[in-house]
């Protein structure tokens, strides 16, 4: 019997401390490619937003040189993509320093707030980080659940 309740502790923390990496679509990395994808917390997918929380973004992404970085943010409803505002754009101050060197892996860490005003809605986020001429050094899209 210790050794089951033993058994069933370990698990439970491994479902809660265990994210897989989140399932993302690449919608034109130009310069850039995106290895991996990280949600925190995201326990299952999509990822569920509460209203009022704040979500950390953690994109690798390598193989791209830039002396600046800025992010775009949009929310995708029904074919029209929407801005999403996030409190800091700039790449150079969200995990990456720069200037950014090529074939060296980065990343990039952001946070994604949640406002208590957004509808309960299903949509995919998409978050592009462009380079010094507006190219997307990344663009990557995922689907998320928003709830109150
Ligand atoms: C971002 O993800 C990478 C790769 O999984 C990891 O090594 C790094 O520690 C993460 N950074 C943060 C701030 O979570």
């Amino acid at each position: 019997a210790m050794e089951f309740r033993a058994l069933f502790i370990s698990f439970s923390f491994f479902a809660v401390t265990c994210t897989e990496p989140v399932k993302f679509i690449d919608c034109g990395s130009v310069v850039g490619k995106v290895t991996a994808v990280d949600i925190t917390p995201c326990p299952k997918q999509p990822c569920e937003l509460r209203k009022g929380q704040s979500y950390s973004v953690n994109v690798t992404f390598s193989n791209v040189a830039s002396q600046t970085s800025k992010a775009v943010v949009h929310g995708i409803v029904a074919g029209i993509p929407i801005p999403f505002p996030i409190p800091i754009e700039d790449g150079c101050k969200s995990g990456i320093v720069c200037p950014i060197q090529k074939e060296t892996s980065y990343n990039y860490v952001n946070e994604l707030p949640v406002k208590p005003e957004y509808p309960s809605i299903k949509l995919v986020v998409e978050w592009e980080l462009r380079d010094d001429s507006s190219k997307d050094l990344f663009c990557i899209k995922f689907p998320v659940q928003i709830t109150s």
